[in-house]
């Protein structure tokens, strides 16, 4: 029998430099996009795929976003005390059932790749969903419900896959893939960060996997790629020809929330979405887009 993709692995180490100040004392992932921190849309993301346990890879100074799932106690005793119980369901719904968050430390910056390796205990010989907070991506299958259906049929590796324009390649792993038209792609290779030139495609990888757990071996041999870093984007490409391996097209939304604008986007489309907000927003809005 297939083994369930039960467990979602979330690389969180990062410094978030590229948004310092906010970012001195607060992990990157808890900035808000409109009142929500990024991290909780990813864990939303996984649960309504069928997720139910969470390994972060942290560092140092991170332990905030494990509280953040954890229950509040003061808090929902106070504002059931205040009958505020609207609130208390926001609140809950940002705590994870007793378990469901486990942590390792990725005591190095050695790349994406390590960090992966850093939870193959937690993990154990099952297949696993990577997810990479920073993307936040919007769908009707969220885009791991998507992965994860892709990789019950097929029964191997699934990487999420959207066009980006040629000279953005170097900016993330892109794939090889057949003449196919997708929306899965059978995977012929894949490159991390090629000059636009050099990249096979213009199907970049968005941040969401799902993979076996041979990938640990790939990594476990620490190999450095691009950037000299240990680039899960080799260790994945060594699986290909040896298990399934597939792309499949994302069609819904996705935000970069790592970079300064693509989190500005993300915060004005999702407040122009919400019902409490909306009509301010668009109000206010041609003030300022001139
Ligand atoms: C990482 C991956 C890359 C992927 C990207 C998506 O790169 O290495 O393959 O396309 O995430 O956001 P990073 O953005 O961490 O440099």
């Amino acid at each position: 029998m297939r083994r369930r993709v039960r467990t979602a692995v979330l690389p969180v180490a990062g410094l978030g430099t590229r948004f310092l100040p906010a970012t001195k004392v607060m992990p990157k992932e808890m900035l808000p996009v409109v009142d929500k921190p990024i991290i909780q849309y990813a864990i939303e993301e996984a649960r309504s795929a069928g997720i139910e346990r969470f390994v972060f890879v942290n560092g140092r100074g991170k332990s905030m976003l494990e509280d953040h799932f954890d229950m509040a106690y003061e808090l929902n005793a106070a504002l059931r005390a205040r009958d505020k119980m609207d609130l208390l369901k926001v609140a809950d719904a940002a705590t994870l059932p007793p378990g469901a968050i486990s942590s390792v430390r990725q005591q190095e910056p050695l790349g994406l790749g390590h960090a992966v390796w850093c939870a193959r205990d937690l993990v154990g010989d099952e297949p696993f969903a990577v997810m990479l907070p920073d993307e936040l991506t919007l769908s009707e299958p969220s885009c791991m419900a998507g992965l994860i259906g892709a990789h019950e049929q097929t029964g191997g590796n699934v990487i999420s896959v959207m066009d980006v324009p040629r000279e953005h390649t170097s900016r993330y792993g892109i794939l090889d893939t057949g003449d196919g038209e997708g929306p899965l792609f059978e995977a012929k290779g894949m490159v991390e960060k090629p000059s636009p030139d050099k990249a096979p495609s213009t199907l970049a990888i968005i941040g969401r996997y799902v993979l076996l757990p041979e990938v640990f071996e790939h990594l476990a041999r620490k190999e450095r790629g691009a950037g000299g870093e240990i680039q899960l984007t080799d260790g994945m490409a060594r699986m290909i020809g040896q298990k399934p391996f597939h792309g499949l097209r994302f069609e819904g939304r996705r935000f970069d929330c790592g970079d300064k604008a693509g989190w500005l986007e993300a915060n004005l489309a999702l407040a122009l979405e919400r019902p409490d907000l909306g009509d301010s927003v668009r109000s206010f809005l041609p003030r300022y887009a001139r």
